[in-house]
């Protein structure tokens, strides 16, 4: 039997990124093995992002190049993964008919059956292409696949699906579902396991791991405090770190956790979107510029090594220069370790897209530069602070962008290069000496999306 490729090709968040490996790992389960070179595949498989309008448009421009190879190659099997997946469904197919399947963020545990029950390869016409079922009812599988490629000490691990809050701008709650905590049990085993497999990193993944633990109902079984607890008492995991989280429920108790868990990685992402209380109310986050600033203070007070970075939207509807002062005025007083930042853009389905008071282009990269002009010398002064002072990074490899060095990863989530004379194990941690420009930009998103 000749042997069969597959070929994935990621956007978006971490969320997708561990979707991908899921799906490879799937595959690659039913005898295609990965490749790194589209042109050797035989299933090709897009996994997209529908966040902004830019990270879709992507999606759509490879589509396109696919359009030509399956011309040429009539039985290579393209299929769409993803937000996109999920946001277009029937209307994708229609536009892009040449694509195979389109399955939704929920749809993609059975993928090899699918792709084996290809309407054209089984000549039944009534097979689906579409599986974009969104279920209230969906449950997050005990057992995901574990990857054996990628990194050999770290992994994501999907602890939550889906999102309640309905922010106005995002699109997420159409795409990825209504939130749904994954088991408590089914996440620790995972987490042995894979530190019984040389695992020392884990970063728990979901759209909002403030709100673990409630099920359907909105009944709170545990907390994400209790699962961080559990996860830092599995020996052989020395570093553990979550993404993303809300502001509004980041409580007290999890604040403790950085101080009370050492193995608990002294890096926030608190994601702010504006420093304005009255675009905040429109983007319906349910927090306050100063509720904010207090939780900000408050984390310090448990852990002041820690990392602070966030996401900011610019011009959002309605955001005046005055709006826009105060989100540049909030980052002089919270002083982010870094932002990743982004135009605002209309999203199907989200309510801010009907919002008529619309901030024109041009003024939103005039934003967008200002704002990341500032925080790039912030980000500059934060790394400065750490002249002088020796950090443990956990070793990722040699380095890629300068040769003969080595790289790594501090707690506080900085890439580092540095020299060693002995050779190196990835994973393995170091002691790192800071010195001046110690630190490759890593937690800046300069993104013009
Ligand atoms: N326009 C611009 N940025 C957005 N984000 C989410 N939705 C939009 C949108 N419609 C940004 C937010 C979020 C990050 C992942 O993407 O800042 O935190
Ligand atoms: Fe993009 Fe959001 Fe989907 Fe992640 S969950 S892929 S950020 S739209």
């Amino acid at each position: 039997m000749t042997e069969k490729f597959a070929y994935i090709e990621t956007f978006g968040c971490q969320m997708n990124e561990r979707d991908s490996e899921i799906m490879g790992q799937l595959l690659s389960d039913d005898d295609f093995a990965p490749t790194e070179d589209i042109y050797q595949a035989d299933v090709i498989i897009v996994n997209t992002c529908s966040i902004r309008a830019k990270a879709e448009q992507k999606a759509y421009s490879l589509l396109g190049r696919l359009k030509r190879m399956k011309q040429k190659n009539p039985s290579l099997v393209v299929a769409v993964a993803g937000c996109v997946a999920q946001q277009d469904g029937k209307k994708l197919l229609k536009r892009m008919p040449f694509v195979d399947l389109v399955i939704g963020p929920q749809n993609i545990y059975n993928l090899p059956g699918l792709i084996k029950n290809l309407p054209e390869k089984t000549g039944k016409n009534g097979n689906i292409k579409v599986w974009d079922r969104l279920s209230p009812a969906f449950e997050i599988p005990p057992f995901l696949p574990a990857v054996d490629k990628g990194s050999p000490f770290k992994r994501f691990v999907t602890i939550m699906q889906g999102c309640n809050n309905y922010c106005t701008y995002c699109v997420v709650p159409y795409t990825r579902g209504r939130e749904i905590s994954r088991k408590f049990e089914d996440i620790v085993h995972e987490i042995e396991h894979l530190a019984n497999s040389g695992i020392r990193e884990v970063t728990l993944l979901g759209q909002n791991v403030n709100s673990y633990g409630r099920d359907r109902s909105g009944k709170q079984h545990h907390t994400f405090p209790d699962l961080l607890q559990a996860v830092a008492g599995i020996d052989g995991i020395k570093r553990i770190r979550f993404t993303t989280s809300h502001p509004k429920d980041l409580s007290e108790e999890l604040m403790r956790c950085f101080a009370e868990l050492d193995k608990l990685c002294p890096h926030f992402h608190l994601p702010v979107q504006s420093g304005s209380n009255k675009i905040l109310k429109k983007m319906n986050r349910k927090y306050t510029v100063e509720s904010y600033l207090d939780k900000v203070r408050k984390l310090k007070e448990y852990r002041p090594d820690i990392a602070l970075t966030t996401d900011i939207i610019v011009g959002f509807p309605g955001e005046t220069d005055k709006d826009f002062g105060a989100t540049m005025e909030l980052l002089d007083t919270v002083r982010f370790h870094g932002a990743f930042s982004f135009k605002y853009s209309d999203r199907p389905h989200a309510k801010s897209s009907s919002l008529i008071e619309k901030v024109p282009e041009e003024e939103k990269s005039v934003r967008l530069n200002q704002l990341q002009a500032r925080q790039e010398e912030i980000t500059q002064e934060r790394h400065r602070e750490y002249i002088g002072s020796i950090m443990e990074v956990m070793v990722e490899g040699e380095s890629k962008s300068a040769a003969g060095q080595w790289s790594g990863r501090t707690t506080t989530n900085h890439i580092v290069n540095f020299d060693s004379p002995a050779i190196l194990i990835p994973g393995q941690t170091a002691a790192f000496s800071a010195m001046v420009n110690w630190c490759r930009p890593s937690m800046s998103g300069a993104s013009k999306s």
